[in-house]
């Protein structure tokens, strides 16, 4: 832990020598809230408005010639994203791509992946985003394979984190693949991608991960790792807009295989246009595209990425790691009714952390209405996460300000409750 104090006036140093703080300029902070929702959705950039601008002028001036001569041409502009997005990532330029949503990336890479040993099984765990089981039981279903038989569902001992050792554990010869999320939406748990990665290819396990919360602030090394397959959504940390076009990545020992959802944008670029009605994949991630790029939902990002060229995703975490160590220590010096459910070693931690209180419904309802924009998670969290390219430590002050008075008054008994027994 860095040696931090409890007063405004440490917080106010703090921000005049971060080397990022500027970077919040470019971004617009609806209200002048204090928005704390980056792991939801990301704020818009100047940067994003300009390139989303451009695409729609390039509409506008180029029509279907955009395709090949906007800038870059919208024919190679998934692959161009893909290649921007590598060092984020840890991969190589043509293991990524952007395409699909997240949901649609799981179903092609699981089930691609899961082709090849058909009816084994698929290590998860009990605390993943509710989407990613669902389309992997989907794609267990459509295969004819039970997934109750077939998911192996790792549980967590605590309700907030999943223990590597035990996601290990639960390899056997039967697991076919193990597909985890990096970070844990609710508690912001961040999981050894490398250790988990290592063991599954010991037992000869496909190591696939959900990489939505924490690609553009935690660093990853997937290519060096080997980690065989990844997804992630840009709307988050990237962000690119909501329900902004997602990303992926496929290790290049995999290139060739034949997407369990292909279509003609995954098809071979330089013979696409030939327009045979056999499919050749691309040698690249891009065969996991599927239709034609939605540009309009990939623009943004574009611009998005430009705010992360001019800095590092080692600064980046290194801001993120502090704020949230920061706001930790406030909620230990300051909230005596509150919790931190998410670990406190920084290195088993994502950007976001969360906080729990048995009446966090209203507390977040609290927040809310005095412009802290934050989220609630049943049962029992507020989620509370500092983006590091447009919060500071001056804002994170004031959150914790503004919740030890909602507390200590218990203004949050004026709220209603849920209705569904969440209080
Ligand atoms: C871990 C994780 N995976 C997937 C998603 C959503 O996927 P999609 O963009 O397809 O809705 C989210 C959304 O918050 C998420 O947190």
């Amino acid at each position: 832990m860095d040696d931090f104090e409890v007063g405004r006036e440490f917080a106010v140093q703090r921000d005049e020598t971060d080397p990022l703080a500027p970077l919040a300029d470019r971004f617009y902070d609806p209200d002048d809230e204090w928005y704390m929702d980056g792991n939801s959705l990301g704020l818009l950039s100047e940067d994003a408005e300009e390139a989303l601008d451009q695409a729609v002028e390039e509409w506008r001036e180029q029509a279907i010639r955009g395709w090949t001569d906007a800038d870059p041409p919208w024919f190679y502009y998934g692959e161009q994203l893909g290649d921007r997005l590598a060092p984020l990532v840890g991969a190589k330029p043509e293991e990524v791509v952007v395409a699909n949503s997240t949901t649609v990336n799981i179903h092609t890479l699981v089930g691609t992946f899961y082709d090849q040993t058909e009816g084994a099984k698929i290590v998860v765990d009990e605390l993943d985003f509710p989407t990613d089981h669902y389309a992997i039981r989907s794609q267990l279903r459509q295969r004819g394979v039970d997934p109750d038989e077939a998911l192996t569902v790792v549980e967590s001992k605590d309700g907030r984190t999943i223990e590597e050792e035990d996601v290990i554990d639960a390899l056997d010869d039967d697991t076919a693949m193990v597909f985890l999320p990096s970070v844990l939406y609710r508690s912001g748990q961040l999981l050894d991608v490398e250790r988990i990665t290592k063991a599954a290819h010991e037992k000869d396990v496909l190591a696939g991960f959900d990489l939505a919360h924490s690609v553009g602030v935690v660093p990853h090394d997937l290519s060096e790792v080997g980690v065989d397959f990844a997804v992630w959504c840009s709307y988050k940390y990237l962000n690119a807009g909501p329900g902004a076009i997602a990303g992926l990545y496929v290790n290049e020992r995999h290139f060739g295989e034949t997407p369990a959802l292909a279509g003609w944008w995954g098809h071979e670029k330089d013979t696409q246009f030939e327009m045979r009605t056999t499919y050749t994949p691309a040698q690249s991630a891009g065969a996991f595209q599927i239709g034609t790029i939605p540009i309009l939902s990939a623009a943004p990002l574009a611009g998005a990425l430009e705010i992360f060229e001019e800095t590092s995703i080692e600064a980046i975490r290194e801001k993120s790691v502090s704020l949230t160590e920061y706001l930790v220590f406030l909620v230990d010096e300051r909230l005596d009714d509150c919790e931190v459910g998410t670990p406190r070693d920084s290195d088993r931690r994502g950007g976001h952390v969360a906080i729990e209180h048995p009446e966090a419904y209203r507390v977040g309802e609290a927040l809310k209405e005095r412009g802290v924009v934050v989220d609630f998670r049943p049962p029992n969290v507020v989620r509370l996460c500092p983006s590091p390219l447009y919060v500071g430590y001056e804002d994170v002050w004031e959150v914790a300000e503004e919740l030890q008075e909602i507390l200590e008054t218990r203004e949050y008994e004026a709220f209603d409750t849920r209705g569904d027994g969440v209080t």
